[in-house]
């Protein structure tokens, strides 16, 4: 059983995410915890999903509010999963000494991700030894910047519409800060074609402006 568990997160590990800090607040305190199992679940209405383990001391905290954040981090932040995933004094006292402000729920936003979602929580289903929650989306933006509000029940615009509000802003500044095989990964500025082979210095000379 012990080696199952092992080869099973050795299976999952090859599936490659991104990380993002999963922030809360309920009255005046504060609650983050490092999350890689994030995903989107429904565009209309806007939906997401996160799984927290049953024995995170941040649950409590989040089915009391009701409302999480979800930080995407920069490969710039990586201090920020570190601190958010273990139990020392500074997160617990100081919240990583991390910089936030607010949304629309409440929730803390890191300032400086490469992007944020601002949920709140419409489900919770069991899931094993975690809890899936469900979130219905707020607020979104990228560069910190709330990009799109939907306090109203609105759906989502669609690209076209957006391209006239200016509602949604898609402009990516930084770069992902990636999990792969349980260890922090950068992403290659530039995809290498595998498979043509004599192409690659061609690639290479158009990526760096043929320098
Ligand atoms: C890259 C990475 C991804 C993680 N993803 C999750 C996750 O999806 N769900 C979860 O419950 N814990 C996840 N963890 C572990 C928690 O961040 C960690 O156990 C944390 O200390 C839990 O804190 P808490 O018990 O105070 O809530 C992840 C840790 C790392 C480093």
């Amino acid at each position: 059983m012990a080696i199952e568990k092992a080869f099973f997160r050795q299976v999952m590990g090859r599936f490659a995410t991104g990380v993002t800090v999963v922030t809360t607040r309920s009255q005046q305190v504060l609650g983050g915890l490092t999350v890689n199992s994030f995903c989107s679940v429904s565009l209309n209405p806007p939906l997401v999903l996160i799984c927290i383990d049953n024995n995170s001391n941040t649950l409590a905290l989040l089915r009391e509010s009701k409302i999480f954040a979800v930080n995407m981090l920069t490969n710039e932040q990586k201090e920020y999963s570190r601190c958010f995933a273990t139990n020392s004094q500074g997160r617990f006292d100081r919240f990583c000494n991390a910089a936030y402000h607010t949304a629309v729920t409440g929730a803390p936003v890191l300032d400086d991700v490469l992007a944020f979602i601002d949920a709140r929580i419409i489900a919770e289903y069991p899931g094993g030894d975690h809890a899936i929650f469900i979130g219905q989306v707020e607020a979104m933006g990228t560069a910190g910047e709330i990009s799109y509000v939907n306090n109203e029940g609105q759906e989502l615009p669609t690209e076209d519409e957006s391209q006239q509000t200016g509602s949604v802003q898609t402009a990516l500044e930084g770069e992902p800060l990636l999990y792969f095989e349980g260890q922090y990964r950068h992403m290659a500025t530039f995809y290498r074609e595998p498979s043509i082979i004599g192409a690659r210095t061609d690639n290479v000379e158009e990526a760096t402006g043929g320098r």
